[in-house]
């Protein structure tokens, strides 16, 4: 298809699971699903047809409540589909809005678990968390427990310790969304980085569809619920961008029409 806001450019979803799947590391085709509590029951996500190519970023926004989390949930294997298919090369790590780091452990302890849980040798754990302290600028840290880390270097530990799973596709649900905004500017920089370092393959949840332009090389826009895929953006922008910059600014606001658009329709928040 061809460009039709500023440097980006929509494609179907078809053109996406259409692509070889050698290259796809995540792909979900027709993936809904159903909650069902005694009687009541809430149709969270509705016939999901999306592929995730390796080493891709994709930003995924959406209003409150359309689906986000429970599209990662079932990604990452802790939820099942009510319907439709779910494939998944390699392994997957997650990240959250809440650092959940264990308070009693230390920051290289927190960031060894995952390790420890897999019975990777003690030497290799060791030089593995010097390795991911300092891919997330933490040297000098490790002693630290999360209550004497600020909330920017929590979220810096629960970055490496998902990386610590040696996880192909990194999902992350909104991981930044409790900071200050310099800090959520300096981590976007940092994941950045660490996306181009380690070629992992990025799901990204966030209702900030400015978070969602800066980091992105891809907005999956969700309707409200139930989660539909009601548009794609590609977005070609330099790397590094700066969140202020006029072209994260002017795709920002053409991505927030579509969706307000989408809320309109059915009546729920739109996203900040
Ligand atoms: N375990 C669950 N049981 C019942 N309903 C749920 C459960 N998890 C989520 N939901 C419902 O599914 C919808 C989508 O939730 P969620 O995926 O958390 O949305 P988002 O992350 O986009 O805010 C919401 O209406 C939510 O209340
Ligand atoms: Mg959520």
């Amino acid at each position: 298809m061809t460009a039709t806001v500023s440097a980006a450019v929509r494609t179907t979803t078809a053109d996406r699971v259409e692509g070889s799947s050698v290259d796809i590391a995540v792909e979900l085709r027709g993936l809904s699903k159903v909650y069902r509590s005694g009687r009541n029951q809430v149709q969270a996500l509705d016939r999901i047809d999306l592929g995730f190519p390796r080493h891709s970023f994709t930003c995924v926004v959406g209003a409150s409540g359309c689906g986000k989390s429970t599209l990662l949930s079932i990604i990452a294997g802790l939820d099942q589909p009510t319907a439709g298919e779910l494939s998944v090369n390699g392994t997957v790590g997650l990240m959250f809005q809440e650092s959940a780091l264990f308070p009693w452990l230390t920051a290289e302890q927190n960031i060894e678990l995952p390790m420890k849980l897999r019975r990777v040798p003690k030497a290799e754990r060791r030089t593995r968390v010097q390795q991911l302290l300092q891919l997330v600028r933490l040297e000098g840290f490790g002693s630290k427990r999360p209550h004497e880390l600020s909330g920017g270097m929590r979220q810096r530990v629960a970055l490496a310790r998902a990386l610590a799973q040696n996880a192909d596709v990194l999902l992350m649900d909104e991981p930044f969304g409790a900071l200050d905004a310099m800090t959520r500017d300096i981590l976007h920089h940092e994941l950045e980085r660490i996306w181009q370092q380690t070629g992992a393959t990025i799901i990204f949840v966030t209702h900030n569809v400015r978070e969602a332009v800066r980091l992105g090389d891809r907005i999956v826009l969700l309707s409200s619920r139930p989660g539909r895929v009601v548009d794609n953006f590609d977005v070609h922008f330099a790397r590094p961008r700066r969140i202020e910059s006029p072209e994260v600014g002017s795709l920002s606001i053409a991505v927030t029409s579509r969706l307000r658009q989408e809320v309109a329709r059915h009546g729920t928040d739109v996203p900040t």
